[in-house]
């Protein structure tokens, strides 16, 4: 089992491109294939998870040329994609599964989707219901709650559909499904997730529209492939504002972030936080915006989050509970139900790991209460087999007297590969 060991840091420095965007990644690969044409992908994540949805889009058929952080999808259009020998296996990653398991309702073949340990513990019966309501046949257990899932794909029917759940990857999945449907598929959220499917539907040529919390697709002609330019995740800036925000002697630039506003939750709370915080060279030249994130050094007040804030930061949630415990004051955390069905409950992953920091942290049902500013102390903590859990512990483990030992921390690769060697690179 890996583990990762790791020192009180005296500070941190430097200027640093973390890796390309995870879900912008996927989406790239999934809608290049089903496109007409060549679609270029410039910057592409190269870590474990979307790396699986492209060999599952090669098992169906799809030529993908792969070169240095560059892949060429050579679509097959919508009605392209081919039966796969055998099971789809999609590791770690519920965004590749879920998104996946649209196309191929409308895909008229038999397709068995399989995960590894932890997708195989999440739930599947918010797509898996509605992608039923639209005509797909699908088999799972529990009622198709749980992988494997038997996807029939078929002629689909559109449908209106309220999502009880702000999900990305419900959404998604739905509208990836609408393209094969009769009729116009409509899909509102009870609050805005992560809109990256639209913008890239949009972009190649989808008959979309947008109007609040609803998103309506009419399925027209095929889309047409295009050019795709990644930004840096701000998923995995995120780790570095928090060093730079929490370590006392800190100043880091974190190049070319991808500022798509359902994604800059966490912005707006180190501000909230009074974090010394700057957002440059802001350019809107792609269909995704990004820039330059600036992050100092500079004492915290505590946060509150909750609500309508919560899908737009609910990947940095972890690194803000780690931010929480050096904040000056009670920081308070509510609706975080959806941490709980993440790679592993991520509540009680950080709960468990703070808390052996020598963090003060409550929790009531969902909600979680950390009080600071506390000086951790270093321990043997676990990642639970969650790459969140295993970064944001690496990074208390940087502002933690002594020494702190992360237990299992493989599991980083599926979204950072080089997590380790950005901080060897930028300490002081
Ligand atoms: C993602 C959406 C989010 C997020 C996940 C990636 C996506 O999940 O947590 O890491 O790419 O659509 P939900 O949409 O299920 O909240």
């Amino acid at each position: 089992m890996e583990k990762v060991i790791i020192k009180k840091l005296k500070g941190i420095t430097g200027q640093v491109v973390v890796p390309a965007d995870k879900s912008i990644s996927h989406r790239s690969v999934i809608l290049g294939a089903i496109s007409r044409g060549r679609t270029e992908i410039h910057n592409f994540l190269e870590s474990e998870d979307c790396l699986w949805t492209v060999d599952v889009f090669k098992r169906l058929g799809v030529e993908i040329e792969t070169a240095k952080l560059s892949l060429i999808v050579k679509g097959r259009g919508l009605r392209g994609l081919k039966k796969a020998a055998g099971a789809l296996y999609f590791g770690n990653s519920g965004t590749g599964l879920r998104l996946t398991a649209g196309v191929l309702s409308g895909s008229p073949f038999v397709s068995i989707l399989t995960g590894d340990d932890s997708l195989s513990k999440r739930p599947m019966k918010r797509i898996t219901m509605p992608l039923r309501q639209m005509g797909a046949v699908i088999a799972g257990k529990e009622d198709a709650d749980y992988l494997p899932l038997e996807v029939k794909g078929r002629g689909l029917r559109a449908i209106d559909y309220q999502s009880p759940i702000a999900s990305a990857q419900v959404k998604s999945s739905i509208l990836l499904a609408g393209l094969y449907a009769e009729g116009t598929t409509t899909i509102t959220e009870p609050f805005k997730s992560r809109d990256h499917t639209e913008r890239m539907l949009s972009r190649f040529g989808a008959d979309l529209k947008v109007e609040g919390l609803s998103i309506s697709l009419r399925p027209g002609p095929e889309l047409a492939a295009d050019k795709v330019e990644i930004p840096s995740d701000i998923s995995s800036a995120s780790f570095f504002m928090v060093a730079a925000a929490i370590l006392k002697n800190a100043e880091l630039c974190l190049k070319g972030v991808g500022v798509n506003p359902t994604r800059i939750g966490i912005i707006e709370i180190l501000k909230a936080m009074q974090a010394d915080i700057q957002v440059t060279n802001i350019s809107s030249d792609s269909f995704e915006p990004q820039a330059d994130i600036i992050v100092k050094s500079k004492g915290l007040k505590p946060f509150k989050i909750d609500g309508n804030l919560i899908p737009r930061l609910i990947d940095e949630i972890p690194v803000l509970m780690v931010a929480a415990t050096q904040a000056d004051g009670e920081s308070i955390i509510k609706d975080a139900a959806e941490l709980r069905v993440k790679e592993t409950d991520r509540i009680n992953s950080m709960v468990r790991g703070l808390r052996k920091l020598g963090a003060s942290v409550n929790v009531t049902g969902n909600d979680v209460i950390i009080k600071g500013p506390t000086v951790l102390k270093g321990n043997v903590v676990s990642s639970f087999g969650d790459h969140r859990t295993a970064m944001s512990m690496i990074i208390a483990g940087l502002a933690a007297e002594g020494e702190t030992t992360v237990l299992d921390t493989a599991c980083i690769k599926t979204s950072f590969p080089g997590f380790m060697e950005v901080i060897f690179k930028l300490k002081r």
